[in-house]
């Protein structure tokens, strides 16, 4: 870096031309194409009496999709299955992106501390204002067909904050919660005064948005392929809306948590430590699947209690006993639906696993996806069956 006069680090965003083009460039098209107007207006538009009889997404994306659930399910069922997969999966990334908004500003002003970062901050804050746009969008939906279809939540929550778990179905208890808690707490304190940490923050959710991206294009695709645009289903403009702004979120964490972070200096022993407690945390929350929402690494048992609400309600009709078996069918016995999600945690443990081969300080273990190499469907199994029994007894006391 040349400059007049003495700066405290010497090195600035401008020494590496190429990345501050790339970066750049990125910035104005998010901007320029930027889908928050729209959003706004999809949000304010939506009566779910309009699109009440219609698919959102693509079949496959339905709730419990291939499970004896949806083999057994009416025409009408399965339209009201595919809405609540739209419900239960936006849900789970309101969750997703309470956090994400944080982390950017903490990210942004451990960034700031170093000369001319003034672009990856303005990008950060640019995205922030997004993701509000985008819970917003995803909630008045969700909780509307919720009000409308059970009169109660099911996967919906009151808005909540960062630190609370990110996975909203999570295999967790009080002092997990409260670990949670401190750990989400002190990254945060931590990425905030130390460049190195928010920068690696940038490959934490670039690994996140891998599996984002797998799920999210499909989903886009239902808006992009129909024959009436104006008349699609608002949902599935919205999955369109958030995609197209995510893909280029998707590269300003590549940009940032992999080109930007080679500019800084060698990581300390204790950056190293932090940095890979991020990512193997990561590993660790997708190392479940779900049948229920194919795509979305929840620990199952725990959305036992929602399928069981989703099954006794006025559109299931299904009594207590009845509910129980269907659930034992669902998640105790292989079927094509739980394959199906087993197949998806797969392709996502493969694509974390080629992007993290890139990233030098990380150990062998963390390399090859940790805790997600552990998952197999006779552990899904066996988990399974271990927890409804417990949940069996529960919901009979
Ligand atoms: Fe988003
Ligand atoms: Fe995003």
């Amino acid at each position: 870096m040349q400059r007049e006069l003495a700066q405290r680090l010497d090195i600035s965003l401008k020494d590496d031309a190429k990345t501050f083009k790339r970066l750049k460039f990125n910035f104005k098209k998010n901007k320029h194409q930027d889908h928050t107007e729209l959003l706004d207006q999809a949000g304010s538009d939506f009566k779910y009496s309009d699109c009440k009889d219609e698919f959102w997404n693509p079949e496959k994306f339905s709730l419990l999709y291939g499970t004896p659930l949806w083999d057994q399910a009416s025409k009408s069922e399965r339209v009201l299955l595919n809405q609540l997969y739209w419900v239960g999966y936006y849900s789970q990334i309101i969750s997703a992106e309470i956090a994400t908004i944080y982390f950017n500003q903490t990210a942004a002003a451990g960034l700031y501390g170093i000369e001319d970062f003034r672009l990856v901050c303005e990008t950060l804050d640019f995205e922030s204002m997004q993701e509000r746009a985008h819970i917003e969008a995803f909630k008045i939906v969700s909780e509307e067909v919720e009000k409308e279809v059970f009169g109660k939540r099911i996967f919906t929550y009151p808005m909540r904050p960062y630190f609370s778990e990110t996975m909203i179905f999570q295999n967790t208890n009080f002092f997990k919660r409260l670990w949670k808690r401190f750990q989400l707490q002190s990254y945060g304190l931590l990425s905030s005064s130390n460049a190195f940490i928010a920068c690696q923050y940038l490959s934490v959710r670039g690994l996140r948005t891998l599996n984002g991206k797998i799920v999210q294009h499909q989903l886009s695709e239902f808006y992009e392929q129909a024959d009436d645009k104006e008349n699609a289903p608002i949902p599935s403009k919205i999955s369109y809306y958030h995609f197209m702004d995510e893909s280029y979120h998707f590269n300003s964490s590549n940009i940032i948590g992999t080109d930007l972070l080679k500019m800084l200096k060698k990581p300390t022993a204790f950056e190293k430590r932090i940095a890979t407690m991020g990512i193997e945390g990561t590993l660790k929350d997708h190392s479940h699947f779900t049948s229920t929402v194919n795509g979305i690494f929840w620990y199952e048992p725990a959305t036992f209690n929602a399928i069981y609400k989703v099954l006794r309600s006025r559109i299931f009709k299904l009594n207590h006993q009845d509910a129980i078996h269907m659930m034992e069918l669902c998640f105790c016995q292989e079927n094509q639906g739980m394959n199906e999600s087993f197949k998806t945690h797969q392709i996502a443990l493969e694509s974390y696993k080629n992007y993290l081969q890139e990233i030098d300080y990380l150990n062998d273990a963390a390399k090859d996806g940790g805790k997600m190499r552990s998952t197999s469907i006779e552990s899904h199994l066996k988990s399974n069956k271990k927890a409804l029994n417990s949940f069996k007894r529960k919901i009979y006391a």
